[in-house]
């Protein structure tokens, strides 16, 4: 196959050098294309034809719905890999040997305290506030607490920077819902694992003991692992894009959490739970919610359902589907809930719109109904979504540092007023 891409403009022809990834992936390399045609440019809103960098973190094929971090299939590291695990993996590019481990391990747990002075802020939120707000800010505000973490320069301070948030995260996530709830803050336990100190950070009272139940802490680092990384998805980008300004990690980070919360996006997981229930108020029938999402008069859209890159099933929706079943089979739960939905995949798969259109259930259709199952408020499914996808934004900034990336600068095709005349204030 050729290694140039032939490009003819007003019958002026230009050679670009086509570029393979590992797994045969063609891209042509257009850096020179408007020094060598002098100024023009391509145009691709949302970037549906765009490469916006190399990568070696993860591997997707929409087509076929195969998702690989560093080569390790995501079958195999759910069911074979913790979530910090698959976290240092994604970071850091190797699985970790024992002592690795155990050094990352400790060194995480040893920066779960938060400033006291935090907390001034989280009980300034009002209470009712969507905790995705409260989250984004309090990681930004986090810059406030860790200077030196602020314009990461070094090897050593990347390093401190990435332990820092991997510690402090969760415990403000965890914080935000506390807030919504009135309930005392907690911190971290270092006797306990990632995931079991985001169940308890959550969950515990001060006045009983909290039983830890195994099943939902499998159910729950099973969930997180998949979120972990996505490639260059709309929360990624954004925080690969604030970084290459060199803002530091928990800057970028924020950013990442705000472009996460809309419903086309994370915010799809509470939306396709509300969506589930709207269906149950109104008797349970789906044919009115699908011929809805087919209405193009309807902004409707069957949430959790279609997907940028999967034109196949999302292989995570698939794992999330069979984890779903096991855990309600294991904690003996039944939830009509759960129900629909699967009654709801059926008709749409059969539908001739979303069969044309290649829409399938993706990652946030079943995940709602495992997080309320595990007894997480609706409006925490997106910051669930985000303790999961945070090695994910971490490992992709670090790599965008370490790659020494020019700074994210998109160009326009500008289609405003030609130049005209200043109207004076006293004529118009
Ligand atoms: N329900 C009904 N129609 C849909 C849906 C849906 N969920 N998704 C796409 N379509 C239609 C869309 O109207 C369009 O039809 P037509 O060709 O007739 O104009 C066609 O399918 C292609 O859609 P698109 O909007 O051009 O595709 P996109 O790649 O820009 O959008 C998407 C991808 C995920 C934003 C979209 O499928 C969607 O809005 N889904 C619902 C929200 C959702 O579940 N988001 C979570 C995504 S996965 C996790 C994550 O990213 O966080």
């Amino acid at each position: 196959m050729s290694d140039k891409a032939i490009l003819e403009i007003d019958g002026k022809k230009y050679e670009f050098p086509i570029i393979r990834g590992t797994e045969n992936e063609v891209a042509i390399d257009v850096k020179a294309l408007r020094t060598v045609t002098g100024g023009v440019i391509t145009l691709d809103p949302g970037f549906k034809n765009t490469g916006s960098c190399s990568s070696t973190i993860t591997f997707l094929d929409g087509e076929k719905g195969i998702l690989r971090h560093r080569g390790y299939a995501i079958e195999e590291l759910t069911k074979k890999a913790s979530f910090l695990e698959v976290a240092y993996l994604i970071i850091f590019g190797e699985l970790p040997t024992k002592e690795e481990f155990a050094k990352f391990d400790n060194d995480v747990k040893k920066e779960s305290l938060v400033n006291e002075e935090m907390k001034e802020i989280v009980n300034g939120f009002p209470k009712n506030a969507h905790p995705m707000g409260m989250v984004s800010a309090l990681t930004s505000a986090l810059t406030a607490f860790n200077p030196k973490s602020v314009y990461v320069g070094t090897e050593d301070e990347m390093y401190k920077a990435i332990v820092i948030l991997l510690a402090k995260f969760p415990v403000l996530a965890a914080w935000s819902h506390r807030r919504n709830k009135g309930l005392p803050l907690n911190y971290a336990d270092n006797s306990l694992d990632y995931i079991s100190n985001i169940m308890q950070m959550l969950f515990k009272l001060p006045t009983e003991e909290y039983k830890m139940n195994p099943i939902a802490v499998k159910a729950m680092d099973e969930l997180l692992i998949l979120h972990e990384d996505h490639e260059q998805n709309c929360s990624t980008s954004t925080v690969r894009i604030s970084g290459s300004s060199h803002v530091g990690l928990f800057a970028s980070v924020a950013t990442g959490v705000s472009a996460l919360w809309g419903e086309l996006h994370g915010g799809a997981n509470q939306a396709v739970l509300e969506m589930l229930e709207a269906i149950k108020e109104d008797g349970g029938g789906v044919e009115k919610f699908i011929a809805r999402a087919k209405d193009k008069n309807d902004p409707f859209r069957l949430m959790g359902f279609g997907h940028r890159v999967y034109k196949n099933f999302d292989p995570r929706a698939r794992i999330i589907k069979e984890a779903c079943d096991e855990l309600f089979e294991d904690l003996d739960l039944n939830d009509p809930v759960l129900e629909i939905a699967k009654h709801l995949e059926q008709v749409a798969l059969k539908d001739e719109y979303f069969i044309k259109r290649k829409l399938f259930p993706n990652v946030d259709f079943y995940s709602g109904i495992i997080y309320r199952a595990l007894g997480i408020p609706v409006e925490m499914f997106t910051v669930m979504f985000a303790i999961g996808r945070l090695p994910g934004w971490i490992a992709q900034w670090k790599e965008m540092r370490e790659n020494h990336e020019p700074i994210g600068r998109p160009r326009q095709l500008y289609v405003g007023e030609p130049l005209r005349a200043f109207k004076e204030y006293s004529e118009r």
